[in-house]
């Protein structure tokens, strides 16, 4: 049982690392989360494992604590408006504006154990004979180590297949490989991930036309959520399109971005930070 100390401690690193709320009726969920971090790393209980951290500072085990701490559930075409709107209204506006002249970049910022990016780049796959030769790529970051193994990976268990995947779909774009649906190449080449912390991307990421960021923000404290819509919008092109997820908003960064009428979890960037961004 860890007490009040320990959860303080681990509390406040989460939130110095990654911006990851923890609210005082959810302390339960660190007991819950810490449990399999202790056992594989060797501690007979949650306190143990805190003593340690106290005591060696050593960064990966922490990093390790940090991580597990965050929500990483999801799964195959989640909440699928957003998606089939940037399918369907977004990527023409997109290809005209940049009229081949450079690829359009997709962010999956937060994108777990890869289900999002997938499902957008299924989405690609199975309109490429519209898209023609428009060259488009998707970045899946996150700041979880485990969860972009897994995402580059490209293989789930039947219980993640069934949550999302119509049968049609499982058939037609992965191969069984034991007691695992591996995704076949002609998705894999859509994606690339890497592990990235939201709060401070890494220099090297460039810029992109749309970013999803879903379902991460309502995980964050406050002061998080709208340091991470600054860095979102810093990573956004002129042009650029933001998706958050159902029931997020961007309350505290309204002047980067604008709700779009009509499409729900859809925002653009607007004119006047597009321009000094220009
Ligand atoms: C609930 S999952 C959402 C996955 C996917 N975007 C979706 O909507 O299904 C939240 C993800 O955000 C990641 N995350 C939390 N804090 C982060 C941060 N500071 N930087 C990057 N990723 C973060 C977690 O590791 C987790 O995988």
């Amino acid at each position: 049982m860890l007490d009040a100390a320990a959860i303080k401690t681990i509390s406040e690193e989460a939130r110095r690392r990654a911006g990851i709320a923890i609210p005082q009726a959810q302390t339960y969920l660190v007991e819950a989360r810490l449990a399999p971090v202790a056992r594989s790393e060797g501690y007979d209980s949650q306190a143990d494992l805190v003593r340690a951290l106290e005591s060696s500072k050593d960064d990966r085990l922490w990093r390790r604590v940090v991580e597990s701490l965050a929500d990483h559930e999801t799964w195959f075409f989640r909440d699928p408006a957003p998606l089939d709107h940037f399918m369907a209204d977004i990527l023409p506006v997109l290809a005209r504006v940049k009229a081949r002249k450079a690829p359009i970049r997709i962010l999956c910022a937060g994108c777990g154990t890869g289900q999002e990016a997938w499902s957008l780049a299924i989405l690609l796959e199975e309109q490429k004979a519209r898209l023609g030769a428009m060259d488009i790529e998707i970045v899946g970051t996150d700041i979880s180590r485990r969860a972009i193994e897994r995402a580059q990976s490209a293989a789930y268990s039947q219980f993640e297949v069934q949550r999302g995947l119509s049968i049609h779909r499982l058939i037609e774009h992965f191969e069984p490989h034991g007691q695992q649906w591996v995704l076949k190449d002609s998705i894999k080449r859509w994606v690339r991930f890497e592990r990235g912390n939201i709060l401070r991307p890494s220099e090297g990421l460039g810029t992109f036309d749309i970013i999803f960021c879903r379902n991460v923000l309502s995980g964050l404290t406050l002061d998080a959520r709208r340091h991470s819509l600054r860095m979102i919008s810093e990573l956004s092109g002129p042009a650029g399109y933001l998706v958050l997820g159902q029931g997020e908003t961007i309350a505290g960064a309204g002047e980067y971005y604008r709700a779009m009428s009509g499409a729900r979890s859809v925002y653009a960037r607007t004119m006047e930070t597009a321009q000094q961004a220009a």
